[in-house]
Formats: structure tokens, sequence, C-alpha cells
């Protein structure tokens, strides 16, 4: 089965992933034998890290060139950092966006907390016409302790990219909640945040698990159809629209998609009695 993997760190020496071009070569192999048709390198850009932001796509051409030698296209992104200061920045961003095209960006938030600016912040990429993607939720403790959270985040526009890593290692906490947003139907597509070529590539890995979980046309969906569209700055219909529990995120909804909506006690009574 063809992969597209939109989260992972090949660019060498640009932030924690390879360290020189002999380690992407390797990763690069691996990847051509995982039958990865196109990648997205996400190089991380931290808080306070403006500086540097020109520097994380250092090498980005070399990459597309030694990759289309192994079959592999290249499309550029980058893993941005929850910061309240993101939209200030944002002529620096917009390179960083998947393929430089503005239309979907990955977002990384803090582990332990939910920060208060979160929703404000993805509404501030919709009105410029980005759609953010939350990069594995299932890893956050503010998740795992309450789904409810991440359906904030996705009625405020937000898409969901889950590890195949948490998918390996279901016994774990993040590897609970990544197995049941996929049960709930919650998840968009599946990435690898690969960062160097031990441990082996995962992404062939939790495919190959996937199969007993569901049918061909949905993990197809996972790890090709839906990131390539992403990587073409295509229009993507979020996972949660057809999910089971969409009336749950909905709630969290204003309508204009950011704000949570105020309601009066007999609203909830009408939903009650709705179901
Ligand atoms: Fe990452």
């Amino acid at each position: 089965m063809p992969l597209a993997d939109l989260h992972l760190h090949l660019l060498p020496a640009v932030d924690d992933g390879p360290p020189d071009w002999e380690t992407t070569e390797a990763m690069l192999t691996q990847l051509a034998a995982n039958d990865v048709k196109l990648v997205a390198p996400t190089p991380h850009v931290w808080e306070g890290d403006w500086q540097q932001v020109g520097e994380r796509h250092r090498g980005l051409d070399a990459l597309v060139q030694r990759a289309a030698e192994k079959g592999i296209q290249v499309v550029g992104a980058a893993e941005l950092w929850a910061s309240p200061d993101l939209p200030e920045r944002w002529e620096q961003l917009l390179p960083l966006t998947y393929g430089g095209k503005g239309k979907y960006a990955l977002v990384e938030f803090d582990l332990s907390e939910m920060p208060l600016f979160a929703e404000w912040l993805l509404f501030q990429f919709k009105v410029r016409g980005v759609t953010p993607i939350i990069a594995h939720p299932e890893r956050y403790f503010w998740v795992q302790e309450d789904e409810r959270n991440l359906y904030r985040l996705l009625a405020a526009g937000a898409l969901v990219q889950v590890g195949a890593d948490a998918l390996l290692r279901p016994e774990t906490p993040m590897g609970k909640t990544a197995w049941r947003l996929l049960q709930n139907g919650l998840v968009d597509f599946l990435a690898s945040d690969w960062h160097a070529p031990e441990p082996s590539y995962p992404l062939a890995q939790a495919v190959q698990k996937l199969k007993g979980a569901l049918n061909s046309e949905a993990i197809t969906r996972l790890v090709w159809v839906v990131p390539r569209q992403i990587a073409a700055g295509n229009t993507v219909q979020p996972a949660w629209h057809s999910s089971p529990v969409r009336h749950e995120v909905q709630a969290f909804s204003s309508g204009s998609g950011n704000l949570p909506r105020r309601r009066h006690w007999w609203q909830f009574l009408w939903r009650w009695r709705k179901r």
C-alpha cells in the first residue's frame, strides 16, 4: 500500500531529527522500502525561535533531489509550537505551511496543559484561510484525561493527526487514547513523527495493525488519500463530521466556529429528548 507521511523529521541538522545527510539517506532508504511515496518534513519551530525560522528549510532543495532518486515526493512544512505570538509572525510562517500554499499548518501543543488561548489561536489560523492540524493529540495529558478538550479544538476548525507509534503501543495511555479517537472516527490522517533510522519506520507497521480494526478503504484514507489532499492544498472534509460523536463535538461549536456556544438549560433538555 502506498503511504504519504506528513509529519516526520528528515532534514539534517535543523532540529532534533537526523544530524547529517548520511542519516537522512538511511531514513530515505527505509521510507522507499516501506512504499512511502510522499513526505513532508516538519522541522520544529519552537516558541521564541523566530530568528531561525528561515533556517528551518535549510537543505530542502537537496532533499527534494535525493528523495526523487528514490521515487519519493517532498513537500516542505513545519511543526509549529502553539504560542500566542504566532499570528504576529504570519508572513514568516506562510512558507512553513504545507507546500507553502497557506492552506494547512501542523501545530503542536504543550503536553501537560491545554493553553487558554488554544481556540483563539486556531481561529486566527482559520480567519487567514489556513486549516490548523493538531499534531499527535493522543500524547497530550489534557486529551488523555478528557477528550472533550479535543472536541473544542475540532469545533474550532482543526483537523487531527494521530501518531503511528501510539497505535503500536495500545497498552499505554497515549495508545489507548489514539485507538479511542480512531474508533470514534475523529482522526483525519496518520503520520510517523519519525526522527531517526532507529527504531525502524513505524507507519507501515501501524497499517498492518489497523488491518484487524478497519476496512481497507478507511485505512487508505488515513495514510494516503487525506494526506495527499492536504499536501496538494485541496479541501478535506473533517473526519468528525461523520463521526458517531459529532453531536458532542458540535456542542462546542458557536456556528462561527471559535467560541463555545452559550446554552440555556432547556436547550440541554432538548438535546436529551432528541436522543
Ligand atoms: Fe514532530
